[in-house]
């Protein structure tokens, strides 16, 4: 069906949501805004308002925005994956609102080269391949008119370029608006990181082919990320099967809260684990990745010493005023890291897994340190059960070490979930841990973990791939590790010494 059928289609007003389930529709699959940031939708909704309904309108990959647009403009929709084109199309005929949706296989951006330029006054690049999508997407869109691409995030910076860093020299002529989502949107939903959409405009009087740039050498290959081995198909349905198979007997039966309670009772807990194992008082001590600061304060309130908290991201509880606890928006794992001084005492829970240059953290944890000072450091490890971080969702072990990312994408549009890959976690190994403790010149003092026991029946089935890790690696989620700055220069003999410290 082409974009003129839906003409004059009925424009109700879709409220289907996943925040809870809607009464009329009994729906929980979909949310009732289009994932994008929310100054972004009011740009866009501002945008279509002037159309009047007949906003010719293109979405790449289909969802809660389908809904949206639907109800709000002449909508032709791309989406590859089968099964959730059928939810998208059945709510939309539950809700009695009519949209071209049409299911085209990966990679739909070949379709695009059918329309005649300027054929749309809206394109949303939000499904799969999307520098591609954008590439022949341009040229489509008429003077005046949007191209929103969400998760610009990962356009990255010309230092560190991100996954869509190309859409900055193909779109370098649009005019451009960022929109960041700092805090929970308006559904009550909070990105763990960075979350931006963007929205681009075509100049308007610019020729309908300016910025079209065709590439007809490009082969339409299928793009298939699915893992394959030892006969077994890593994909969609595995994961989801296995997802119910351990439905029943989740890795974590009661995962962390992030209410203001349980974040002060938390860190409370973990201050006088702290207190039992340090005498941390009349001291100066900083805190790497302190998060919100709650154990930072909790210490605080418990000892006479002065705590610096600093954390690449900022917080808005750091805002509360707090004798002796200072915070600092930095990443001191990098080359130009601010001087912050020397501590007596330097400690880091769950975080260090996070961090992209994990070793030159260590460096500066211990060049921050007095000589004799110590470092308590409390990370989870890759290679562990639980290190995906999905085990909300996701509730058989090591998702991560199975399956790519875009399976976990799949997995989580099928249940009408933002897509996410596993959380970004560092592959270090506890040997590669205990290398980088030693050629940082620090001496182990303790080192402990805290493991979940092989499931031997999973690890049997699944050997294939898991048995490229050594099992004592397999069994270990979190690593501690207490650790002295030594008094002397004197590192001893240091076995690394073929790498340059
Ligand atoms: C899982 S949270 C843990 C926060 C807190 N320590 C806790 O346990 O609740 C990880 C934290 O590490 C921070 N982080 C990640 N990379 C960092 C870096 N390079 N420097 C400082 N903080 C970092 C994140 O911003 C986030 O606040």
């Amino acid at each position: 069906m082409g974009v003129r059928t839906l003409l004059g289609l009925n424009k109700q007003r879709a409220v289907v949501s996943n925040e809870s389930q809607n009464p009329a529709t009994n729906s929980t699959l979909f949310r009732s805004l289009p994932w994008l940031t929310d100054r972004a939708l009011d740009r866009i909704e501002d945008f279509l308002n002037n159309f009047g309904g007949r906003a010719r309108a293109l979405e790449l990959g289909a969802g809660a925005s389908t809904i949206w647009l639907a109800s709000r403009t002449q909508l032709l929709s791309f989406e590859h994956d089968p099964q959730w084109a059928g939810q998208v199309k059945a709510e939309l005929a539950q809700r009695s609102i009519s949209a071209d949706v049409q299911l085209v296989p990966r990679p739909y951006f070949y379709r695009l080269e059918e329309f005649p330029n300027a054929s749309f006054d809206f394109i949303l690049v939000d499904g799969r391949d999307r520098v591609e999508c954008i590439r022949r997407a341009r040229r489509l869109l008429a003077p005046g008119g949007l191209l929103v691409i969400d998760n610009t995030e990962r356009i990255g910076s010309k230092d560190k370029p991100g996954r869509y860093y190309e859409m900055t020299y193909l779109l370098s002529e649009w005019a451009c608006e960022h929109f960041k989502q700092v805090g929970p949107d308006r559904t009550g939903w909070e990105a763990r990181g960075p979350w931006m959409t963007s929205v681009y405009t075509r100049a308007a009087g610019t020729s309908a082919e300016a910025g079209y740039e065709q590439d007809r050498s490009d082969p339409y290959h299928e793009i298939d990320t699915t893992r394959t081995k030892g006969g077994v198909r890593y994909d969609l349905s595995l994961f989801t099967q296995l997802n119910e198979e351990y439905r029943s007997k989740p890795l974590v039966p009661r995962p962390r809260q992030y209410d203001q309670s349980s974040v002060a009772d938390h860190g409370a807990k973990r201050a006088d684990f702290l207190l039992g194992k340090h005498d941390l008082n009349g001291k100066r001590i900083l805190e790497i990745g302190c998060g919100r600061g709650e154990v930072a304060r909790a210490l605080a309130r418990k000892t006479d010493s002065e705590f610096l908290g600093v954390d690449i991201s900022e917080y808005p509880d750091w805002s509360t005023p707090s004798e002796r606890v200072s915070y600092l928006k930095a990443d001191l794992s990098a080359p130009d890291a601010p001087d912050i001084g020397k501590f007596d005492f330097v400690y880091s829970l769950a975080v260090w897994e996070h961090v992209h240059h994990p070793y030159a953290m260590i460096r500066k944890a211990y060049e921050v340190l007095k000589p004799g000072g110590i470092l308590h450091l409390y990370c989870n490890l890759y290679r562990g059960p639980k290190a995906s971080h999905r085990y909300r969702e996701i509730f058989f072990p090591w998702p991560h070490l199975l399956f790519t990312d875009e399976v976990f994408e799949q997995y989580y549009r099928s249940i009408g979930q933002r897509p996410k890959g596993a959380a970004w976690v560092n592959q270090l190994s506890v040997a590669d841990y205990v290398a980088y403790f030693s050629l940082a010149g620090f001496s182990l003092q303790n080192l402990t973990f805290s493991k979940t026991p092989i499931d031997e029946e999973f690890y049997k089935r699944f050997e294939d791939v898991l048995g490229r890790f050594p099992r004592f690696d397999l069994e270990k989620d979190f690593l501690r590790a207490i650790l002295i700055k030594p008094t002397t220069t004197d590192r001893g003999v240091n076995p690394f010494k073929f790498i340059k410290r």
